[in-house]
Parts: structure tokens; C-alpha cells; sequence
């Protein structure tokens, strides 16, 4: 088998925030991958770093009254700690706030502009005076142009789900300092992607098929999924626009060459880049030469590289990245795997369920991180559907497979070897108990006499991503060793001496049927793999030790004392860790000033998404509203609700679906409380809603009337009714 040489990456995390499970899908989907790819005795090396650059980061860290140098320092080494904890095994976690990566960007972008594929162009945007700064579309907030819901994006509408641009909001502000926007006109420099030399490289290099490296299956393979390869079939049908990669001071990030320092490159330029940036690091700090350097990174060489991401960001790196590494002299990405999102107990991570859970609660909460990386391994496949973590099925999973199957056999039969034997395992095996070592070691092709050495069929699966399938085989080898235990009853053999010969035999078999099985799964379990292999007194184990002619441990091996490997999962544990994310999301927090326009949020947080009348209710520093007569207020039909439902609605990151019993029809309201209350805690209590308010129609449904809830930035708070308060009564 020749020899791989592999760069491989995860996509590089954001420097303003914490890794949670979601994120970890990806680095323990890539870490196995690059696991099982240096047990073969390829050469590969796994590149990381933090994405430190952006707006995002720039506010955050003047938020905290740290420099964003500070700031990005701070979290990388949270970060590191966090993927240390699960064992994701990076050769070198770096930054793209560095030196080596400042050069390869201007780098690129000199090459680009030489070849004329940099233009320059002015570019209309919102422009806060008070802050003195462009802003992005996520810093600007106002009422939607459709359905006129406040508070929303300067992209899309959480309510209705419109999709504009920022300067189509009705009553735009700055969510930086509240201030209202001004457009204005600045010089950006664009990566001109439309140029026909870009089209025609990607149009290749999309669909070209790549022969397979030795040794690995099928022969050819495409660089793109099936489901990728037809996004960027619509997204190259449909023309391609230049890419804006300037942004204009205040900005933290590397200047652009020759702007003195008032335009800087765009986070998204950047950041793929630091691939490269944390490549170099690690090969120089290993004492590699330029040429060793040169053979990962420019073209023509025999090396691979290979991009895990997910599904979200194929856009920038199937398109931008690739024409760009093209046409600057880089080598161009050799694969693409993308994958899909986490989604937890079938909905969406929701920090009011407590399925938001960061790395760093996981591990404090001291669930073993091995549990999550064979669950996810169970769930992975090649393609870039979501996954699911269901924490009833992760708790049974882990339970049967590894406590049940696998750990099971060391532990029943280790006992034996290490009383009876002196703990020396025994080579010569009997015609019967070689049948069924072999029985363990292949697996049958359908119906007929062919036998696939699961070794291979394994390897093909982890090669291929197909982590579900790998690890499905790998249970059924389980399986069979576990029957072969089961039926052989050492515990019986060892009452009388005269079975001695046998049961040493059967446990050695069985021991030699742990260790593949710890072939098998060292990918997936490094950690549980390597206390393995010290009780079992072998060196580390390499994919070669489950496929090797003499798969047996030789005569009078010795073994190690044996302590208890893996724990079985309480489920009060999950209990635990849910609790533990919805509490510290509890405490009353007012939302970072990066993130919410002020004065909308100061005016909208009393509300429910249905309703805008009631949204200066809570609002002590809310200008008063003007004086109406009781005529007025008596137009307003304020009854008491009783909540018979609530629930959450899918794609609703802020909204909850309630049923409301006001005495004569049930209503439905959508009420924008989800931030502040689960369902559970609402049903059955007693609320007060606007009952004549015109029905509205909304993304999820109609919405018919509004609760009452107060907020000043905190909250909501919703509105309750004194006990003997019926559902209808009138409110006066
Ligand atoms: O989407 C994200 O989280 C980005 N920080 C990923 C960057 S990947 C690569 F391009 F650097
Ligand atoms: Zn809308």
C-alpha cells in the first residue's frame, strides 16, 4: 500500500464564542477520520486554529475592556482545552491572527491582483455616526419590510421569514450604539469570481473526477458529495458574483497592501487561509524544509488535502477558496466533506431547554468524552444530512454496546487469566476454538461462501466516512465474541480443574478477540484504547494488528492487571448536564450590546412576536407614549388566558406556539417568549391577552391576538392573573 500524505482540517472555530456539541460533530468526525488514516501508516497532518478576526471579535473584546488581542488569547486557550478534553488530536492548533498567515494573505492577493482579477468598486452601506463605523447586516436591526415585526435582522426575518437587504428595513438602528444609520459610499476590493478564467477553472474542478490513492476504495472517487456537487451545479448556473474581501477600518483583521491601513481584509478571506497559516507554523517549528512546505501547499506535488466542514460554509469553500488558491500558484483542495447539522432530542439546540451544551459543561459534568465521540461515530455518515443526538438512545447505546459488548468481554475473562495462568495467555488453540476466532474475524458477502476479512470491510467504511456502517460491523464482531463466551461459560469451566486447558484457551481466544476489537475501535476511543493496550501489555496498536496472518497473541503473552475500563451512563447524569446549561442560562442576562439593537430591544422586549402595541409596557426609560382618553384604552378587549398549550415550533429560534383558552374558541398565538420560558413551565397557567387584535398572518401560522409580557432588556416576564381569575374575564 503507497504511502498517503495527507493535510487535513477542521473549519476553524470563531474566536467570540464557546464550543459546544454541535461544533464537536465536526472535529470528532475529522479526528476519527485522521486517526484511522495514521493507523494505516499514512502521513497525515491535522491543522486547526481559531478564527480570530471579524467585527464580532472587535466589539466583544471592547465590550470586556480587553484589547481583541487579549480576548482572542483567552478563549484559544479555552478552546484548546475543550478539544484536548474530547481528544481531538490536532497536530497544531494555531491562530490566523499571525504572521504566517498576514503573509500568505498578501501573498494571494498580490498574485491576484497581477493576474487583474482584483477590482475596485464603490459600495453603498449603512454607516453608524456614533460608532463611526460600517456595519454588517447582523449589526443592524429594525422592523421588517413584510410583516413589520420589529427587532429583526438586517438579513432576514425571524417572524415571517423574508429575505432583504439591511437597507430595506423600516426604521433601521445600529445595534452597536442605537444610533440610526446613515448610508454612505466606500471603496471595496472584490475578487472578481464572474472573470470567465474563474467559471471555466471551477466548472473543471468541480466535476473532475480524482483516481483513488492506493489501497483505498472505490477507485475513483469525486471531490465533492453527490448533494454538494449539485449546489455548486445550481450555484455556477446561476453566475457567479465578484466577492467583496475588504472591509473599512475600525476592523480587526491584516491590512490590505497599499491602503495605509484604512481597508483590511474580510474575516472570510482570511480565515481558510489560516489553514495554510497553521500548516507552515507546524512544519517550520518541526525543523521542515521549504520544499516539504512547498509539496503540501503548491501544485503538482503527490499530497492531498482535505477540508472537513459543514454544510453552511461549502459556499466559501467549494467557490471562493479553490479559484482563489488557483489562481495565486497554491495547490487547490483534493476533497470536500461536508456534513450536516446536530440537532438534539430532534429539535434544534435551545438554550431554554438546556440542549445547548458547551464542550466545557460536558466534561465538567464529568460525562466521559468517549461516550459522545462513539455516539456520534454510530450516527456519521458521508453525507451531509443532520444528525441526531437523542440522549435516551445515547444512554442505551453506550450502555449495550461498549459496557455491554465490548468492555464486557475483557472483564469476564481477564479474572481467570490473571488467577489461574499467572496472567499468561495461551497460543496453542484448538481446531473448535480457531473456528470460532475465524467466524469473529470475517464476515460472510451475502448468501453465498465469500468472506470479507472484517478488517478490510471496516477500513473501507472508515476511509469512506461511513463511521455508522464501520461501527455496525464492528458490533456484530462483538456479538459473535460474546456468543463464543457465552457458550464456552468460562465461569462454569473454572469449577473443575480438569477444564483447565480449555478454559485457558477460551479466555486466551477471547482476550485476542478484545484486542482487535480494540483495533477496530481506537479511532473512535483513543483514550479507552490506550488503558487497552496497558492491560493487555501490547504495544500501540496499528491497523496492521487486526489484519496480520497471525492474529493471535503469541504463547505465554502476559497480561496486565485489569481495572474496570469504560462506566456504564446513569441517566441522571443527562439529568444533570441539562440542568446544568439551563441554569447558567438562567441567570438574568442582558443581551451582549453586540448583538441586539438597543433601543428596538429597549422597545420590543416586552412583546410577543405577534403583537407592537403593548411594547413600551415594561419600559421605564421608554419615552412615555402619548396621553389617549379611557375611550381609547376601552377599544382594547384585555381578557384573562388560561395557557392550555405551549410548544415550540420548528425553525423558531425566538417565538412559542400557545394555546389559549379565553372561554369561547381556543387561540392561537405566537409570542415571541421562547428566550425566557419552556413550554412545560406555561401550561396551565393564567396569563392576560389582547383579544381584539386583528389576526395576523406569520411564517408558522396565523397568529390571533397577543400576550402580555413586561421587559426592559431582561425578561419577558409574562403577565399572570391573580388565583379565582377565570379564563374570558374581561380585564378593566
Ligand atoms: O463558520 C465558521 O465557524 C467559520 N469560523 C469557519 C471558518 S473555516 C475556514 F475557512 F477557516
Ligand atoms: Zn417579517
Amino acid at each position: 500500500m503507497n504511502k498517503r500524505k495527507i493535510l487535513a482540517t477542521s473549519a476553524l472555530p470563531y474566536a467570540n464564542g464557546s464550543i459546544h456539541l454541535g461544533h464537536l460533530v465536526e472535529y470528532i468526525q475529522t479526528d476519527i477520520w485522521i486517526r484511522f488514516q495514521k493507523m494505516r501508516g499514512h502521513e497525515v497532518h491535522y491543522v486547526c486554529a481559531d478564527d480570530t478576526h471579524g467585527t464580532p471579535v472587535m466589539l466583544r473584546a471592547e465590550q470586556e475592556g480587553v484589547t481583541p488581542k487579549q480576548l482572542i488569547n483567552r478563549v484559544w486557550h479555552e478552546h484548546k482545552a475543550d478539544f484536548d478534553g474530547f481528544h481531538i488530536g490536532f497536530d497544531n492548533y494555531y491562530t490566523t491572527d499571525s504572521p504566517e498567515n498576514q503573509e500568505f494573505c498578501e501573498d494571494i492577493y498580490r498574485q491576484l491582483d497581477a493576474r487583474s482579477l482584483i477590482a475596485k468598486r464603490s459600495v453603498e452601506q449603512f454607516y453608524d455616526p456614533v460608532k463611526q463605523m460600517f456595519l454588517p447586516d447582523r449589526y443592524i436591526k429594525g422592523q421588517c419590510p413584510r410583516c413589520h415585526a420589529e427587532d429583526q435582522y438586517g438579513d432576514s426575518c425571524e417572524a415571517c421569514g423574508a429575505t432583504y437587504s439591511p437597507t430595506d428595513l423600516i426604521n433601521p438602528c445600529s445595534a452597536v450604539s442605537g444610533a440610526k444609520p446613515e448610508r454612505r459610499a466606500s471603496k471595496h476590493y472584490f475578487f472578481k469570481l464572474s472573470d470567465p478564467r474563474c467559471e471555466a477553472f471551477l466548472k473543471h474542478w468541480v466535476f473532475e473526477s480524482i483516481s483513488s490513492p492506493c489501497g483505498t476504495t472505490p477507485e475513483i472517487r469525486s471531490r465533492l458529495q453527490p448533494e454538494a456537487a449539485n449546489k455548486m451545479k445550481e450555484w455556477l448556473s446561476s453566475g457567479l458574483a465578484d466577492w467583496d474581501i475588504s472591509r473599512d477600518a475600525p476592523y480587526f483583521g491584516f491590512p490590505i497592501p497599499g491602503t495605509a491601513r484604512k481597508k483590511f481584509f474580510y474575516v472570510w478571506l482570511d480565515a481558510p487561509v489560516g489553514y495554510f497559516g497553521s500548516f507552515k507554523n507546524y512544519f517550520k517549528r518541526q525543523q521542515h524544509s521549504q520544499a516539504e512546505i512547498d509539496e503540501f501547499l503548491r501544485p503538482g506535488g503527490k499530497t492531498e488535502m482535505v477540508h472537513f466542514i459543514g454544510k453552511d460554509i461549502l459556499y466559501f469553500h467549494a467557490l471562493f477558496w479553490p479559484a482563489m488558491l488557483e489562481f495565486a500558484g497554491y495547490r487547490t483542495p483534493t476533497q470536500i466533506y461536508a456534513h450536516g447539522f446536530l440537532t438534539i432530542n430532534g429539535q434544534k439546540m435551545s438554550k431554554s431547554r438546556g440542549t445547548f451544551i458547551t464542550a466545557e459543561s460536558y466534561l465538567e459534568q464529568g460525562l466521559n468524552p468517549e461516550w459522545l465521540r462513539y455516539y456520534y461515530a454510530a450516527k456519521l455518515n458521508d453525507s451531509m444530512e443532520d444528525i441526531d443526538l437523542n440522549f435516551d438512545d445515547f444512554v442505551a447505546r453506550v450502555n449495550s454496546d461498549l459496557v455491554g459488548k465490548y468492555i464486557n468481554i475483557a472483564s469476564r475473562c481477564s479474572g481467570f487469566i490473571l488467577q489461574k495462568f499467572g496472567g499468561k495467555l495461551t497460543g496453542l488453540i484448538s481446531e473448535e476454538n480457531r473456528k470460532w476466532f475465524n467466524q469473529f474475524l470475517f464476515c460472510q458477502l451475502g448468501e453465498g461462501d465469500t468472506f470479507l476479512g472484517r478488517h478490510t470491510s471496516i477500513a473501507n467504511f472508515y476511509d469512506r466516512r461511513e463511521y455508522g456502517k464501520a461501527v455496525k460491523e464492528i458490533m456484530l464482531a462483538a456479538d459473535v465474541a460474546n456468543q463464543y463466551v457465552d457458550r464456552a461459560k468460562p465461569w462454569v469451566l473454572a469449577k473443575n480443574s480438569d477444564h483447565d486447558r480449555e478454559l485457558h484457551e477460551v479466555c486466551s481466544v477471547a482476550l485476542n478477540m478484545f484486542r482487535i476489537l480494540t483495533v477496530y475501535l481506537k479511532p473512535v476511543l483513543p483514550k479507552l484504547a490506550r488503558e487497552a493496550e496497558q492491560f493487555l501489555g501490547v504495544e500501540p496498536l496499528i491497523w496492521k494488528d487486526a489484519n496480520s496472518q497471525n492474529r493471535l497473541l503469541p504463547d505465554d503473552h502476559q497480561i496486565n492487571d485489569y481495572t474496570h475500563l469504560m462506566t456504564r451512563i446513569d441517566t441522571r447524569q443527562i439529568e444533570a448536564l441539562i440542568n446544568a446549561n439551563k441554569e447558567s442560562l438562567q441567570r438574568p442576562v442582558r443581551p451582549p450590546q453586540t448583538e441586539h439593537c438597543v433601543t428596538t430591544m429597549e422597545k420590543s422586549a416586552p412583546v410577543t412576536a405577534a403583537a407592537t402595541s403593548a411594547k413600551d409596557a415594561g419600559n421605564e426609560n421608554a419615552a412615555a407614549a402619548p396621553t389617549i382618553t379611557i375611550d381609547d384604552f376601552g377599544k382594547i378587549d384585555l381578557r384573562v388566558a388560561r395557557i392550555v398549550n405551549a410548544e415550540h415550533i420548528p425553525g423558531a429560534d425566538k417565538l412559542l406556539k400557545l394555546t389559549l383558552d379565553i372561554g369561547s374558541h381556543p387561540r392561537i398565538v405566537f409570542a415571541g417568549i421562547r428566550s425566557a420560558y419552556d413550554p412545560e413551565q406555561l401550561i396551565g397557567r393564567l396569563t392576560i391577552m389582547v383579544a381584539n387584535l386583528a389576526p395576523r398572518k406569520m411564517k408558522f401560522g396565523i397568529s390571533e391576538g397577543m400576550v402580555l409580557a413586561a421587559g426592559d432588556g431582561s425578561g419577558p416576564y409574562l403577565l399572570s392573573a391573580d388565583a379565582g381569575a377565570q379564563p374570558g374575564m374581561k380585564v378593566k
